[in-house]
């Protein structure tokens, strides 16, 4: 439509009719235009931002940290840790990345920093077997308490030192690489990594 069409005269209907319904023949104003192909350029570069070079920061990931976070702190002020509380705990990013730097920065000093053991220090720990007890409660009381062999005391006994929260945390750190109900109990002479074959 030229400016002249408008200009003081009425608008130009289109010849056509459908249904008995006409329609102007009328430019669509420039800030419309340019909000329809700005949308356009700007999906085409999201898309890509997103879905093919992936510059963008994944939506799900930052949503499960987030969830994750808060059920941490949901698991954390549960006073009674029973089985399945650590066990959810060990399917928790947060807390078992939290026990994994408890483990770093005291339990790998005798139990390797891949938990593999290191003979005549410290058990395996990343294996299915387990010499003082298979279940959560028993590895998180083993840490809490330390371990009474042969009327000695052996292993650490970390209450006084990590406190609950942070004991539990390592609990879950090491049940993460454990699958539930296939720990099995071994005569300690069986250990693998054994302090004295
Ligand atoms: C000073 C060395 C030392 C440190 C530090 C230590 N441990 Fe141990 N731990 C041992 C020894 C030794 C044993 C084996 C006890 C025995 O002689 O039967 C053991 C046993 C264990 C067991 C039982 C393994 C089984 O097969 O039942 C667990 C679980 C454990 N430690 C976890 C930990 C965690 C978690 C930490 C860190 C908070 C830690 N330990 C720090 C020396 C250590």
């Amino acid at each position: 439509m030229t400016k002249d069409q408008t200009r003081g005269s009425k608008p130009v209907i289109m010849p056509h009719s459908y249904d008995g319904i006409q329609e102007y023949d009328q430019s669509l104003p420039n800030w419309w235009l340019f909000t329809l192909f700005g949308s356009i350029v700007f999906a085409f570069l999201y898309w890509l931002a997103n879905f093919v070079t992936g510059t963008l920061p994944d939506d799900r990931v930052a949503i499960n940290t987030e969830i994750d976070a808060l059920e941490a702190r949901q698991l954390a002020a549960i006073k009674d840790l029973d089985e399945p509380t650590l066990w959810k705990m060990s399917r928790n990013s947060k807390t078992v990345a939290e026990g994994q730097a408890v483990y770093n920065s005291l339990c790998f000093t005798c139990h390797g920093p891949t938990l593999a053991g290191i003979k005549g220090l410290g058990f395996r720990l990343n294996d299915d077997l387990w010499v003082h007890g298979n279940t959560p409660t028993a590895i998180f009381n083993n840490v809490s308490e330390g371990i009474t062999f042969e009327g000695k005391p052996t292993g650490m006994a970390a209450q006084k030192v990590l406190g609950t929260g942070r004991i539990a945390a390592v609990t879950a750190f090491l049940l993460s690489k454990q699958k539930e109900g296939a720990m099995k109990v071994i005569p300690r002479k069986d250990e693998p990594s054994q302090l004295t074959p």
